[in-house]
């Protein structure tokens, strides 16, 4: 498809007062089995149905299609630098392996429909298992592998899978830690009971089979060497996966993806955003157990016709395990990275190494950066911009979106970049910033408020909450009084050229070194302990992640708060039990203990103050407060 537009405002003014032509004119870049009838319905707001009529599949897209282009061509690079593994797969073993994977799940009884959940580490072999579930239209749920069991099961009782696909162990930092007893615990907690279990066996931890139910990859793989397994047709508006995010309560949300919509939502990306070609190799650091790791390391790039990194370890450590603050470079080198994606935290960590080693290595073939996930600092940006020498292209979206909401779209037109923003709405978001409380839109230059989306929205948002239309509705549909707007749930302001500036966010969500947490299931988990009366998680600002969670927590037993013994290790047992239910990503920096929460006289909780206090700034209008000594108590423990 040629690029016909010039500006990008002529592009972004196309696809909203023109929305059917726009993405009838996208949907070209990917492969259809059958021509959609209708591009966009939403008859229904906020429901969109994107592509109606067409059926198509992404893995399809995604693999198969590039066979013949680029069957011998690198696909799927995979880069351990926790075993030392190494190994790419062509776009031809890529079809093979997946193809295993497929005939081995529908052996186990997976098709159209049935939920698969993958639980696993940075593998080949979790790619292989996603792209085996969007090829026969199972839906695929990835959680991601530093959860731990209580976080695990909940999301098992609310996927009902009829598969778990998962792995003997993950490795970070040279410290294993095996998944099978957590995924036994998951199973054992949960109510509902997985079919079968398929376990890759790392050679890195001993697994328990359970007979009758455990099955092993090298088994099936064998098995099924040779199988050939189709595509199904699917139609564009079915199911691809569901991913679960932190919100406001304490019960994950299941976010909801199509089929169609995303890919094609994926491909304009590749091309219009990240300015990609096919050929060329994509880097993301992330992980799939985000969606950065759905859209930027599984299905973008390779749609794209692109060789795509996964990489498995730090950022600072090489293949033999050694301190190498280079090793990302180098894969940039050696396998002549185009295009970089990673997070502000991961170059916050970089910036602690050796400005050498930017110099050490060839990265002429890098054109350019980009980061997501939590606000780029100026210093943090400046750093690796001067470093690198290629523009740093910050980006702002979510889970729910599925891809950039808020960048520059490169690959229309090169627009300067403005430290701090993240840059202009992106073609087919309707962004507006409204106050929270009236609902009115606030049109002029810097004024704070949400950061909301009119509908209808754009292929590769969100289709629903998994089972739960209503939550889908009342919560990101209702939450602006008197309008019917998407919120975003993050403050913002635009300023007089239109650039916007993410300020956090509104609700109870948390940012750690890139990982969305909600402080509410961290509290969930602190106050099932025996010992804890009452706690408050919050954010606190924090140089290298971004934020950590702080917990206050108020003990049963109030002879804790002078016996500095019991209170250390009642802190010890509160993180053993945060790191067991949710994993280590969600254990709080510290506890500290209180005999009191600063609340309202209606008994509300007031974090915001809380975190304020901590952050060390003003903590607002108090007038409401109810028991002013509890926040002071707060501050003083905070400097004992
Ligand atoms: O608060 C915003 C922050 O991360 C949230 C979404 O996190 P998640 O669902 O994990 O999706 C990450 C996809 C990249 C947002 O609501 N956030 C994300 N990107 C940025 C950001 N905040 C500031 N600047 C960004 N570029």
């Amino acid at each position: 498809m040629p690029k016909a537009h010039t500006s990008y405002a002529e592009f972004y003014k196309q696809s909203i007062d023109q929305p059917d032509a726009f993405w009838a004119e996208q949907a070209k870049l990917i492969d259809w089995f059958e021509p959609f009838t209708r591009v966009c319905n939403d008859d229904k707001p906020p429901f969109v149905h994107w592509f109606e009529g067409g059926k198509t599949n992404l893995c399809h897209n995604a693999v198969d299609r590039h066979l013949a282009t680029r069957g011998e061509q690198a696909a799927l690079i995979y880069v351990s630098s926790e075993t030392g593994v190494e190994k790419t797969y062509s776009f031809g073993q890529l079809h093979l392996e997946v193809q295993r994977m497929a005939a081995s799940l529908k052996a186990m009884g997976v098709g159209r429909g049935d939920r698969v959940l993958i639980y696993m580490p940075m593998i080949a072999e979790a790619a292989f298992a996603m792209l085996a579930c969007a090829r026969i239209g199972a839906i695929h749920c990835v959680v991601f592998g530093g959860f731990a069991s209580g976080s695990l099961a909940s999301r098992i009782d609310d996927a009902l899978p009829k598969v778990i696909v998962s792995a003997d162990a993950g490795s970070r930092s040279g410290k294993v830690t095996a998944y099978k007893p957590l995924l036994d615990e998951a199973i054992r907690l949960s109510s509902h009971k997985p079919e079968a279990v398929l376990l890759v066996d790392r050679g890195l931890a001993a697994m328990d089979m359970t007979p009758g139910r455990d099955l092993r990859w090298s088994d099936l793989r064998a098995k099924y060497m040779h199988a050939v397994v189709a595509c199904e047709a699917l139609d564009s508006t079915a199911i691809s996966y569901t991913i679960y995010t932190s919100g406001t309560t304490g019960k994950p949300k299941g976010v909801q993806r199509d089929t169609g919509g995303y890919a094609v939502a994926l491909a304009a990306s590749m091309r219009h955003i990240f300015d990609c070609n096919a050929g060329e190799t994509y880097f993301s650091t992330s992980d799939i157990g985000w969606v950065v790791g759905h859209s930027y390391i599984i299905y973008g790039p390779l749609i794209a016709g692109m060789a795509t990194i996964m990489y498995e370890g730090l950022p600072t450590h090489g293949m033999d395990g050694q301190p190498n603050g280079g090793i990302w470079w180098s894969l940039v080198e050696k396998y002549k990275v185009t295009a970089m994606f990673s997070a502000p935290t991961a170059v916050r960590v970089l910036k602690k190494q050796d400005p050498a080693l930017l110099k050490k290595y060839d990265l002429s073939s890098l054109r350019a950066l980009y980061l997501a996930g939590e606000p780029l600092d100026e210093p943090t940006a400046r750093w690796i911009s001067d470093g690198l020498n290629v523009p740093i292209i910050d980006n702002y979206w979510q889970t729910e979106t599925g891809w950039p909401l808020i960048t520059i779209a490169n690959g229309v037109e090169k627009k300067p970049s403005k430290f701090g923003s993240p840059g202009i709405p992106m073609y087919g978001y309707r962004v507006k910033i409204v106050n929270e409380l009236t609902g009115d839109e606030l049109t002029g230059p810097n004024e704070k408020g949400v950061v909301v989306i009119e509908g209808p929205t754009p292929p590769g948002f969100m289709q629903t909450i998994w089972q739960d239309d209503a939550r889908f509705v009342n919560t990101y549909w209702k939450s602006v009084p008197g309008k019917m707007v998407y919120s975003t749930f993050d403050w913002g302001i635009r300023d007089e050229d239109g650039y916007y500036f993410i300020l956090g966010r509104t609700d109870d969500v948390i940012n750690v070194a890139g990982h969305r947490l909600g402080t509410r299931e961290i509290e969930e988990s602190i106050s099932g302990h025996v010992s804890v009366a009452e706690v408050a998680v919050v954010g606190v600002a924090d140089a290298l992640k971004g934020q950590v969670a702080m917990a206050f927590v108020v003990p049963r037993d109030s002879s804790v708060l002078g016996d500095r013994a019991a209170a250390m290790k009642l802190e010890g047992e509160i993180m053993k039990r945060v790191d067991g239910d949710l994993g280590a990503v969600a254990r709080p920096s510290r506890v500290r203990f209180v005999s009191a929460l600063p609340k309202t006289r209606s008994g509300k909780l007031l974090r915001r103050a809380i975190q304020a206090v901590c952050e060390g700034r003003d903590a607002g209008d108090l007038t409401t407060l109810d028991d002013p000594a509890a926040l002071q108590q707060i501050r003083e423990r905070l400097l004992s």
